[in-house]
Formats: C-alpha cells, structure tokens, sequence
C-alpha cells in the first residue's frame, strides 16, 4: 500500500494541503485550523493512552514521522516508528534527533509482521494506517504479541460505514484501498476482542471526519491552479474526485474517524 503515497504527485498533494500529518483532526470548536486540530486528535491520544517518561511506544505507518516526533519530545517517551513507505522513511529521517525528549528511531517494518520481540514496548500507537490493511486483526495480533502485559494499543482509523454505502461508493472505497472488505467500528472491537485485548475506551468522530475532509477538500480546491503547474494532470484529477467524494460521504455519516483503546491483560 506504499505505492499510493510513493507517487510524488499524490505527496506533494498531501504534503502541501495535510502538511506533516496525514490523519484527521479533532475540531472541539470547528474554528480550529486542520494543523491545529491534527495536533488536538495527537494530544488526545497521548492524554487517553496515559503516556509517562520512559515508556517505549511503536508507531505503525508513521508517514511522515511528525507524530513520532511529537510524542517523544512531548511525552519523554522512546519512539520506534515504523513505515512502509521509504520515501516517507527518507522524510522522516531527515530531521534532526529531537533536542529534548526521549529517543526517536525511524525503521522499515511492515505491520503485519513485525520485527520485533515479545512483549517489548509499552504502547503500539496506529493513527489511520490501520485502514489500509485486510487483514486487521492479524495487525492487531502482531501488536498484541509486541506489547508487554498492561500494555496498551491506541488507534484512531478511518472508518467506513458498510451498510450504508451505495454499490458504486463501496467499489471506489475498495478500489482506493485495494480490499474487498471493508470493516466498521464494530469489527475493530471484535479484532481486538478476539486477539486479547480488552477495549477501555471507544469514540465516535464522525463530526470530526465530516470538518476535517470539508476543510482538505477546500485547501484543494484553493490551489488546484498552483497543483496544475506541478503535478500530472490525472494524478490531480483522480485525487480531486476522490476527496470530493470523501467529503460528500463523511457529510453524509457514511465515513467516520474513531478512537480505540484497548490493553493487553496482565497475565
Ligand atoms: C494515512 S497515512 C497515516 C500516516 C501517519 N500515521 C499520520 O497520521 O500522519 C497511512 C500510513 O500507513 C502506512 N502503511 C500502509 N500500509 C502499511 C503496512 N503494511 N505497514 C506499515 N505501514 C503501512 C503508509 O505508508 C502511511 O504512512
């Protein structure tokens, strides 16, 4: 699922309308800016999670490591993030190690399988990365396996509602994330519930959805003459048409954004 993001137009798109973080807002007010709100839906997590010096955190699909970054600066936590993505990786690591903090390590490891041992950190963080894979819940055993006992995952993804989706939106929806199955919040509770986990906490943003994709659409929009200069013509046109749809769809309920939280018991 690297490809996607691996095509410069597609991230100069993102990295010019989403800048460093590539997942929805929390909106508290809806006056917030989409940078402001990024970092709210980060500071939410890293609040609800429990976050403490020390603590060893592996973030799945970093994109562009701002997240990672921010929590180890923040928080005094050791940050392994990991990414699929090299030209993603190639961002991440061209920045400084943070001057304060805790320590930031950038890696190769693809998800489903991960290169570490059992039961090694203390968080497993994965905001709308989740998303892209069609076999979640052998993600989230990986995770489970990785954890230490007590240790918790904290996930914000995209969602999509199935049974509301018209036959023509489910096939795009498959189509932009190559699977034939699309999963709702309550497959991600029944995963976790199957790998181990028990859920502590579970959150419905949709209305954060619907602003922040209105808000992308609009940034868009707003420079799509600039874009016309820079990126390939069908390039633009098929992402223009897709987060309009986006949009159209998160108005509509049909996309959410949720927050889970889940431990693995202690033995
Ligand atoms: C929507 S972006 C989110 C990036 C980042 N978490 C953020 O919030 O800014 C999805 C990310 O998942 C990564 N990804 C997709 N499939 C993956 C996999 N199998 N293993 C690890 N990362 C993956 C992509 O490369 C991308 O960085």
């Amino acid at each position: 699922m690297s490809d996607h993001y691996d095509n410069s137009g597609v991230d100069r798109l993102y990295a010019e309308v989403w800048g460093e973080n590539i997942h929805y807002g929390v909106y508290p007010t809806g006056d917030e800016s989409i940078e402001d709100a990024t970092w709210i839906a980060k500071r939410t997590m890293a609040e609800a999670v429990g976050l403490k010096p020390g603590m060893t955190v592996l973030e799945v699909g970093c994109g562009y490591g701002a997240t990672a970054r921010y929590l180890a600066e923040t928080f005094g936590v050791d940050v392994v993030a990991t990414n699929i993505s090299e030209v993603q990786l190639k961002r991440c690591r061209e920045r400084d190690q943070p001057t304060t903090g805790g320590k930031l390590r950038f890696e190769y490891a693809d998800f489903h399988d991960l290169p570490y041992e059992d039961g090694t950190f203390d968080v497993w963080w994965c905001q709308e990365s989740l998303v892209h894979s069609a076999e979640k819940e052998k993600v989230l055993a990986e995770a489970f396996r990785v954890l230490k006992p007590g240790g918790r995952v904290v996930i914000s993804d995209h969602i999509f509602w199935v049974d509301k989706l018209t036959p023509a939106e489910r096939t795009a929806v498959e189509a932009r994330y190559h699977m034939s199955k699309l999963s709702s919040p309550d497959d991600y509770k029944a995963h976790l519930a199957a790998v181990g986990f028990d859920l502590v906490d579970h959150r419905d943003w949709q209305v954060h959805a619907a602003m922040h994709r209105a808000k992308v659409l609009q940034r868009l929009e707003s420079k799509m003459d600039e874009f016309a200069r820079v990126i390939d013509p069908e390039t633009l046109s098929v992402n223009h048409h897709s987060w309009a749809e986006w949009a159209r769809m998160a108005a509509e309920g049909k996309l959410s954004f949720d927050f889970f939280l889940a431990e693995k018991p202690r033995g």
